[in-house]
């Protein structure tokens, strides 16, 4: 069965291909409303091919917001139960103007495929996807399994969360695969063991009752923008320290094993701020190398502040609200509740005269550590290494999949995040790619990771 899965997943390379970049042609992007109809398409184009290569109880799962695609095999009697999960919703594009090609028309250069969702996730979900048709036109499939991808990971997963919370006896298995993260370098089989989690927030700032000429007003009324920097001002010093009272007391710090393997890890500092950062430097808590600061500390950073006049030329206005998005990423030892809770009772110290603030909970995510010593994971060290020739390295990462904790939380299963991104893929970015060639390798592991599973 394997070598016939192997032999048709090759064979059908250039066909995966090909139907990834249809899948990646419906701009699902979750986070804005008149994408919503695109969201659905992708959904539905998902369950139509995840119906046509056999998989059985196909359908949509509605929940508040877009739909859960579900699927399952439940023919393996005595094998484990897989549940495979990844997400179908994309970031928006913007800035457009610093595309080199459309983000909705994929484009293959330099044995890369560029696209908004080339590898965060519709990449790597359609990975997952071909693996299970490799295995099921080649006989059966391995072991049990359940599919679940959602289109609301990039706006935190709330639906989701709800499902597996109330349905958590219909998703019975042994343990999840998640396609959704990176190799920490080319060639490099890699297994994230953890996740940051986060705080979406945003911060209002009331000030005068309607907008005001700053000239007539300047100088006696209050400025929303302004008491907004000085809040934002007080929230982290200039070391990157963040100064909410309480927040760093109780992180558990990774163990001395796991900070002697991230400094074995092949990482190049002055590199990574060249090709990947390409600031001046770098900036974070001194005493804490890059990896620890983006893996092992919480982070807060402010992702942009609407309002006011932001068109072209001149207005000369007191605009009478300011908005920040702010966001932190939790770690071991935090959590969402008392983050949030911190922040908001925080800021109602700091405000400045004149103005009224509210801080409002937009999503959140808990902090995840993976356990390594089971054999799922074993399972996967295994399969890399009958592709890539090499052990496996354990990273963690510095972004959030909120749905992860939840796997443990609710399903009670361990969760294995096997993923094939690079780091220079642009995540969130212009000009988001998949390494091709990648995509190839990560469809044959997951074929083998199932194998495996079924050993
Ligand atoms: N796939 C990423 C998370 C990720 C990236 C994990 C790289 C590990 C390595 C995911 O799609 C993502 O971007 N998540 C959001 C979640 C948030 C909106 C709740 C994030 O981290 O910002
Ligand atoms: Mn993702
Ligand atoms: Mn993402």
């Amino acid at each position: 069965m394997l070598d016939a899965a192997l032999a048709y997943a090759r064979k059908d390379q250039p066909n995966a291909l090909e139907e990834l970049k249809a899948f990646l042609r419906i701009p699902s992007i979750s986070t804005l409303p008149a994408h919503a109809g695109d969201v659905r398409a992708a959904a539905e184009f998902l369950a139509t091919k995840l119906q046509s290569i056999g998989l059985e109880s196909v359908r949509l799962i509605e929940t508040d917001g877009h739909p859960l695609v579900y699927a399952e095999h439940l023919h393996a009697p005595g094998k484990p139960t897989l549940l495979l999960y990844s997400h179908y919703d994309v970031q928006p594009p913007d800035p457009l103007s610093e595309w080199l090609s459309a983000p909705f028309e994929p484009e293959e250069r330099n044995g890369n495929l560029y696209a908004r969702g080339a590898v965060d996730d519709k990449g790597q979900l359609w990975m997952q996807v071909k693996a299970l048709e490799s295995l099921l036109a080649s006989g059966s499939l391995p072991v049990n399994v359940r599919v679940l991808m959602e289109g609301e990971e990039e706006v935190g997963g709330e639906g989701i969360a709800r499902y597996l919370k109330e349905h958590a006896e219909d998703l019975a298995c042994d343990a999840a695969l998640v396609c959704d993260t990176e190799l920490f370098a080319p060639d490099l089989p890699t297994l994230c063991v953890g996740l940051r989690g986060m705080i979406y927030t945003e911060i209002e700032v009331h000030g005068a009752r309607t907008d005001l000429h700053s000239g007539m007003y300047g100088g006696a009324a209050p400025n929303p923008f302004v008491a907004l920097a000085h809040i934002i001002a007080r929230l982290k010093d200039e070391n990157g320290r963040i100064l909410i009272p309480g927040l760093l007391d109780n992180i558990e710090a990774p163990s001395s094993a796991e900070l002697a393997t991230w400094r074995s890890l092949p990482f190049d500092e002055k590199r990574y701020l060249e090709t990947e950062v390409g600031s001046t430097e770098l900036v974070g808590e001194p005493g804490y190398s890059v990896l620890e600061r983006t893996w092992a500390r919480p982070t807060l950073d402010v992702h942009g502040m609407p309002g006011g006049f932001t068109g072209a030329g001149a207005k000369t206005v007191i605009p009478s609200r300011a908005l920040a998005k702010i966001s932190l990423r939790l770690v071991a030892g935090m959590n969402t509740k008392d983050t949030f809770q911190r922040l908001q009772e925080y800021v109602a110290t700091i405000v400045p005269p004149g103005v009224t603030v509210e801080t409002k909970l937009i999503h959140a995510g808990e902090p995840v550590l993976i356990d390594t010593q089971n054999s799922f994971i074993q399972a996967a060290i295994d399969a890399m290494r009958q592709v890539y020739g090499r052990d496996t390295v354990f990273v963690r990462g510095g972004g959030s999949i909120p749905v992860v904790g939840d796997f443990a939380r609710h399903l009670h299963v361990p969760a294995v995040l096997m993923g094939f991104g690079l780091p220079d893929d642009n995540l969130h970015a212009p000009n988001e790619k998949f390494c091709i060639a990648n995509f190839y390798r990560g469809t044959e592991s997951i074929i083998r990771f199932l194998v495996n599973c079924a050993a």
